[in-house]
């Protein structure tokens, strides 16, 4: 079975059989982070968008691993020209890898990346990961979106990563919503507590998802979907 092991903020690390995937990891600076970068893995790195809590270490993750960077265009182009191997997508598109398939949905933010996020890294996105027969919906940064409905109409998802944090993201009545239209049958909420602009009590949002299941995982635990 796949897994998946929430590393705080929006990280989250995927393994299944001998393919390891992390989306989105910030974790130096990252004061809820439950991993080191130097003790990350992979052959893969998703990221959603050019924010540093996104983007993070990717970057040195890739060039000491050798992974493969999968992003937009935009992303991936600034990754590849800081040496690191690429694979550039983009909103609407899915690809086939070694491991399963990703297909880029779109998300309502910002992309930048540097000082001031001066550097446009294209739109943010989401993704939609299909290990093992098995689907995984990591949203990225979003506002509630009703095309979300159409994401659950078209995709059997296990499992749904999404933001609850408020002020950047979604907040916990919209995250609601969310589950509302994408109906994952479990629903893990990430991009919160990990600054205090982003709090959130992650049992609120448990008490008001109606039709899936809410798990709550603390860094560094894990779910196998
Ligand atoms: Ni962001
Ligand atoms: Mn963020």
């Amino acid at each position: 079975m796949p897994r998946a092991t929430f590393l705080g903020h929006a990280c989250v690390a995927l393994a299944h059989e001998h393919h390891r995937l992390i989306v989105d990891p910030f974790l130096s600076g990252n004061p809820v982070a439950a991993a080191q970068p130097a003790e990350i893995d992979v052959q893969y790195i998703l990221v959603s968008h050019g924010h540093g809590d996104h983007i993070g270490d990717a970057i040195a993750i890739a060039l000491r691993t050798g992974a493969t960077i999968i992003a937009s265009f935009e992303l991936a182009t600034l990754c590849a020209g800081e040496g690191a191997k690429t694979h550039p997508m983009h909103v609407g598109g899915a690809h086939e890898f070694d491991f399963g398939r990703v297909k880029l949905t779109i998300a309502h933010h910002g992309g930048g990346h540097g000082e001031n996020a001066s550097r446009y890294t294209g739109p943010p996105v989401g993704f939609l990961v299909t290990l093992g027969g098995k689907t995984l919906y990591h949203s990225g940064d979003t506002g509630l979106f009703y095309d979300m409905k159409l994401i659950g109409e078209m995709n059997d998802i296990e499992l749904a990563f999404l933001p609850i944090g408020d002020n950047f993201t979604m907040g916990i009545n919209d995250a609601v919503k969310a589950v509302e239209f994408l109906h994952p049958r479990r629903v893990v909420p990430m991009h919160y507590d990990t600054f205090p602009i982003v709090s959130a009590d992650p049992m609120v949002f448990a008490r008001q998802v109606k039709g899936a299941e809410v798990v709550v995982l603390k860094p560094g635990a894990s779910v196998e979907f």
